[in-house]
């Protein structure tokens, strides 16, 4: 499902760029990334540091870790900032190095304190925490134009650059440094290749430009972008990488432009789903929050959302306004209008709503049919059962071939503990009853509708439990009395 798509291209191809890499041309040199991820995101008017803010279910810098980590570096840095320890706990457990940046000196000051752990042998990779859709294809390409003695960039061509760093370069095209926005002359402003911010540079050189960066610019910091300029004057060769794609290099400052990276996300999985072979009913209304493995001709009906790791079938049809969350189904299934399925896994051929919720654990069969306001969980259902109508059916064991009657409620709950409800096969379970658990119905058994069943009911038997109906003869239903 992955794009092999080329997404960006080299606007000067560099000639010295070309040169071997390394000093004895020797292997690749290790990667180290910085992910900078220390800016509070004021604009997002939120109580959440911005890099936690999420984009199709998962924080910003969930997006950027998960790309970074195609790459395999030897080390992954992020560094945070003062009261991000939110953001260092969202992460825990994580093979990560974490560098706090107390105050915000700017993005210079920022890469610095994750220097002091990085080793000089290595290139040093800089990223985004609020940057999420670059894609690792891109990474990969921008790493593979970096070396000891070369520094690789990645720009942008923007229709309106206002806000951006501009890059500069010389008549023969080679870059030669970096202005701010607010900087710049008005004739460096009318540059519209933009600095995505996203570089990589040779260890050892960049802590020595780092050390010497001055914060004498309009913003009082100490810029990143200063370093190319350093990088030229010490004879590195800056590689530009102009990115393609825009929406690649996007940054999030505030909630709408989180929302257009939704959309921009929302259509790359739809693509990749369709391409896999998915007919969706409405690209702009599919939404994919986590992992989605498809087989063929599988087909999405509109408003469905699909979160952690769905896997559907071949023909499987998911009908509108469905959520899937960690759910696979087999060949053929069919979910319709509506449903809500989470934690469950079906068959081949089975029939799930309209208004069917399964719930963690429940467990389908092949050619199972849970109907309308059914609601399964931690459940087995064995092949060709069926409960079509307002049932419920919890800590369930369901044998093959059942029919489950409207109404009927597994009471596996009671108040403390729970407990199970057996079922075996070829049962007929009458409309409107209630399996108090722990209870067994044995194989071929029948229970008529309405009973309360609070002992085990014996196979091949018709098993009743409820009161006798009666007929009051002369009864008189009261009457008013005439005024
Ligand atoms: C930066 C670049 C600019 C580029 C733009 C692209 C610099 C000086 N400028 O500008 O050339 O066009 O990105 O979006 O690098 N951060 C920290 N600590 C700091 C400052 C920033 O962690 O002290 C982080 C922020 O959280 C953010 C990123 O660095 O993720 C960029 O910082 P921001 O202040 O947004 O830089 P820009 O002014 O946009
Ligand atoms: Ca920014």
């Amino acid at each position: 499902m992955k794009r092999t798509a080329k997404k960006t291209s080299r606007k000067t191809p560099p000639k010295a760029a070309r040169a071997p890499r390394g000093t004895a041309g020797v292997g690749t040199p290790p990667l180290s990334v910085v992910v900078l991820a220390a800016g509070q995101g004021k604009r997002m008017n939120s109580a959440l540091p911005k890099v936690l803010q999420k984009l199709a279910g998962a924080p910003l810098l969930r997006h950027v870790l998960e790309t970074t980590r195609e790459l395999a570096p030897a080390a992954l840095h992020v560094v945070y900032g003062h009261g991000g320890e939110a953001v260092r706990a969202a992460f825990d457990g994580e093979v990560l190095q974490w560098a706090l940046q107390a105050e915000q000196k700017g993005t210079g000051h920022a890469v610095q304190q994750a220097m002091p752990a990085i080793p000089d042998d290595h290139l040093v990779l800089v990223l985004y925490g609020d940057v999420p859709l670059l894609r690792a294809a891109t990474l990969r390409e921008l790493v593979s134009l970096a070396g000891p003695k070369r520094l690789a960039l990645l720009t942008v061509e923007l229709a309106d650059p206002t806000g951006y760093g501009r890059v500069l370069r010389d008549a023969r095209g080679r870059v030669r440094s970096i202005v701010e926005h607010r900087d710049a002359s008005a004739a460096q402003r009318r540059v519209r290749e933009g600095n995505t911010g996203v570089l990589v540079a040779p260890a050892r050189s960049l802590r020595g430009w780092l050390a010497r960066l001055r914060s004498n610019n309009a913003q009082g910091e100490f810029y990143l972008t200063d370093v190319i300029a350093m990088a030229v004057r010490d004879g590195i060769s800056i590689a530009p990488l102009v990115a393609t794609e825009e929406s690649e290099v996007l940054g999030v400052n505030d909630r709408l432009q989180l929302a257009q990276l939704e959309a921009v996300l929302r259509r790359r999985h739809a693509d990749a789903a369709m391409l896999a072979g998915a007919q969706l009913a409405d690209p702009a209304r599919f939404d994919q929050r986590g992992t989605l493995e498809l087989g063929r001709d599988v087909f999405i009906d509109v408003n469905v959302v699909f979160e952690g790791t769905v896997r559907l079938g071949d023909r499987v049809r998911i009908g509108p306004g469905c959520v899937l969350r960690d759910v696979t189904l087999g060949a053929d299934t069919v979910v319709q209008a509506h449903s809500v399925l989470e934690q469950a896994e079906a068959g081949v051929h089975c029939s799930i709503g309209p208004f069917a919720r399964l719930r963690p654990g429940a467990r389908l069969a092949d050619q199972v049919h849970i109907g309308n306001y059914v609601e399964i969980k931690n459940s087995t259902i064995a092949t060709g059962s069926k409960a079509n109508h307002l049932t419920y059916l919890g800590d369930a064991s369901v044998g093959a071939g059942v029919n489950v009657g409207a109404g009927t409620i597994s009471c596996n709950y009671d108040g403390v503990n729970k407990a199970r409800t057996v079922i075996g096969d070829g049962v007929f379970i009458g409309s409107g009853s209630m399996l108090v658990a722990p209870v067994t119905v044995g194989e071929g058994a029948t229970i008529g509708a309405g009973s309360t069943i609070t002992e085990d009911a014996p196979p091949g038997q018709l098993t009743l439990a409820r009161s006798r109906q009666v007929t009051v003869a002369r009864w008189k239903r009261p009457a008013k009395r005439p005024r």
